[in-house]
């Protein structure tokens, strides 16, 4: 391929900014003309593409958010959405995509893959809900995001006796939860995935009471909601004062750490390797550590099984 394009789309992920470096710089190096596709699928059918040289994507690889924008796309959604976009590609010639960003960008690059121009999807989602791959970019810097605000929430509860109802982000998943949850001693977790019981919470954290515990962090994930409720239950029933707190979009943002920042370059660079041999519709990922690649069809029907183990132990080491 001579030309191809990179486009960032869905929410962004901190360490989509290092995936997009790592397309860029591999790209020119095999002697490609990249572009960068601004605001996802948008700009493909809007015409909105820059030229990326080497030094365009200087200084951006410690940076949260995307430098290429992003966006959900409606239009992209239907045929005739599709069929601008292969046009689009067709009149700029770029003969290839790399899509960073969930499961409804992947749908999409499977769609303009059928239509003739390959594209590679590149997980990038805070969620981490993507099963061909046990790691999504962003997953590391939100929890990371995430712990440390809940630490100081901790710092609030402990000063007052209180209960801190936390909720953090995930709509459709609850690894962000489980893992803040463990790592910030939680007294529970509640996820979509695992059955719960208010009452249940409420007696364990009546015991710690009784053996001493002065605090109690509940972490609840995005899917169930609630936390405002979760609070004044538990408050009406054990007397002790309860506080709930949407963490929200500040998860989203700040600069990656270590992990997205080498996760992103490393898929990132494997996705032009594969465009470079003409192939396309697939989704590259992690497994045990190292690349994988799969049909996009596939990445999209598989399930990812929820750690349920982490889960119980998360139980057991905090009373
Ligand atoms: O998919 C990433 C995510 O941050 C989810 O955790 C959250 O539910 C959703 O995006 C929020 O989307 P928006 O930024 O469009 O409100």
């Amino acid at each position: 391929m001579k030309k191809i394009g990179v486009l960032t789309s869905g929410g962004d992920a901190p360490g989509m900014n290092a995936a997009v470096r790592a397309v860029a710089r591999t790209g020119i190096s095999k002697g490609m003309e990249v572009v960068g596709i601004l605001r996802g699928y948008n700009g493909l059918i809007n015409g909105d593409i820059k030229t990326l040289d080497a030094r365009s994507v200087s200084g951006i690889i410690q940076n949260g958010g995307t430098c290429i924008y992003t966006a959900r796309c409606l239009e992209f959604r239907e045929k005739a959405g599709v069929l601008k976009a292969k046009e689009m590609c067709i009149k700029n010639g770029i003969e290839g995509i790399v899509v960073i960003g969930g499961d409804g960008s992947f749908r999409g690059a499977a769609d303009l893959s059928a239509e003739g121009i390959p594209c590679i999807g590149v997980p990038g989602t805070i969620d981490n809900d993507i099963s061909m791959t046990e790691y999504t970019i962003g997953y590391d810097t939100a929890m990371n995001t995430a712990m440390e605000l809940i630490d100081k929430l901790n710092d609030t509860a402990s000063s007052h006796d209180r209960c801190s109802v936390v909720e953090v982000m995930g709509r459709r998943a609850g690894y962000i939860a489980l893992n803040t949850g463990i790592a910030c001693g939680a007294i529970a977790v509640i996820t979509t995935e695992m059955p719960y019981s208010i009452d249940d919470i409420i007696a364990k954290i009546s015991t710690a009471r009784a053996g001493g515990k002065n605090h109690f962090i509940i972490v609840v994930s995005e899917g169930i909601g609630n936390s405002e409720a979760i609070a004044r239950e538990i408050q009406d029933k054990t007397g002790i004062e309860s506080r709930a707190t949407i963490l929200g979009h500040v998860q989203r943002g700040g600069r990656p750490t270590l992990r997205d920042r080498v996760e992103a370059s490393k898929l990132g660079y494997y996705a032009v390797e594969l465009l470079e041999q003409g192939i396309g519709n697939r989704v590259v990922g992690l497994k045990d550590g190292h690349v994988i690649d799969v049909d996009i069809q596939e990445a999209l029907s598989m399930k990812k099984a929820f750690p349920v183990e982490d889960y119980k132990m998360a139980d057991i080491l905090t009373f």
